[in-house]
């Protein structure tokens, strides 16, 4: 059973992040063979800045050691150390239909209001559907937002195998169970996220204890003072899906926990419960992020096996295509 996934390198993961997707990446090193990738390839999608990419990707590798990722237990590597991601890339552009890329939300989403939209931010999903499908992976764990991403991955298989005989493995993606949606603690309509006009809203992984208590004393609530959930109520449901996710309980369990008691008592049980499960994390990684060297050693390793693993793939890819020698 193998399991593939791939993140962005920024330093700047914050709590959906890590509620959404980093913690399944732990779990499933325990699971199956894991094969974790940052994708520096797909940060150049959109405008960045080159002279500081090299070292996101070292602040996303720490961070993801420092939340629990095991280099002896898992495949933890840069997308560009292993030229297949862009090989494969192309190779997948003769199975994918133009159409269905102009229909991909994120395209939209990322494109509008950039001065150039690059055609890379336009074959963003291929590469996606790339990276998973070199691996033969079974299971894709992501948060909800990349569920068109994984079904275009999985059309992209399919057409593939159809096309040139049977050669890719078809994933199945994972979504988490709870917690997949961490709203804004300002904008409780809007997911919570690093490109928030403000980042009041924003759970920081790396926010120091007082700034995250700050911010969850200001989280709007609604109007009403019941820890309760409801549609007309979504900061305090927010919240209260926060602290079950954190406590590994169900948001009935909190609910009746806090029934007859204050929207400020509350809080500070909110506040408390992420500043506990975050500042471990954030002084494991800055002792890792002290150490550069370790870290591409980490990153190096994990390249050469992930090769290992990948070119076999492209081979077959090659062969089936028609490409290169008899
Ligand atoms: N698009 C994903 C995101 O923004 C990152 C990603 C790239 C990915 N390649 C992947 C996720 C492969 C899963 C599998 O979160």
């Amino acid at each position: 059973m193998r399991i593939f996934s791939g993140i962005q390198p920024t330093g700047r993961k914050h709590l959906g992040n890590y509620i959404g997707a980093i913690r399944q990446y732990v779990e499933g090193q325990d699971r199956g063979e894991a094969v974790y990738c940052i994708v520096d390839l797909h940060a150049t999608c959109v405008a960045y800045e080159p002279a500081e990419l090299p070292g996101y990707v070292l602040d996303t590798t720490a961070m993801l050691m420092a939340a629990g990722l095991d280099p002896e237990k898992c495949i933890l590597f840069r997308q560009s150390d292993v030229r297949e991601h862009t090989e494969l890339c192309w190779s997948l552009c003769s199975v994918t239909p133009y159409g269905d890329l102009t229909r991909m939300h994120q395209f939209k989403d990322k494109g509008e209001g950039q001065a150039l939209v690059r055609t890379s931010l336009f074959l963003y999903p291929v590469l996606q559907a790339a990276d998973i499908l070199l691996y033969d992976t079974d299971e894709v764990p992501v948060g909800d937002d990349q569920r068109q991403h994984l079904e275009l991955a999985r059309d992209i298989a399919e057409r593939f195998n159809a096309t040139y005989g049977d050669t890719l493995v078809v994933p199945r993606h994972r979504f988490p169970e709870a917690g997949g949606r961490i709203m804004d603690l300002q904008e409780p309509s809007r997911k919570m996220s690093t490109t928030a006009p403000g980042e009041e809203g924003t759970l920081l992984m790396l926010d120091e204890p007082k700034a995250l208590e700050k911010k969850v004393k200001r989280a709007v609530t609604d109007s009403g003072s019941e820890v309760q959930r409801g549609r007309e109520k979504p900061g305090v449901t927010n919240l209260i899906e926060i602290l079950a996710v954190i406590r590994g309980v169900s948001p009935e369990d909190v609910e009746s926990e806090f029934e007859g008691r204050q929207y400020g008592a509350f809080k500070g049980a909110v506040a408390e419960a992420v500043v506990d499960y975050l500042t471990p994390v954030r002084e494991r990684y800055e002792e890792i992020r002290a150490d550069p060297a370790g870290i591409e050693t980490v990153l190096a390793g994990g390249a050469e096996r992930a090769r290992a693993i990948a070119a076999p793939t492209m081979a077959r890819v090659r062969e089936r295509m028609g490409i290169g020698p008899v």
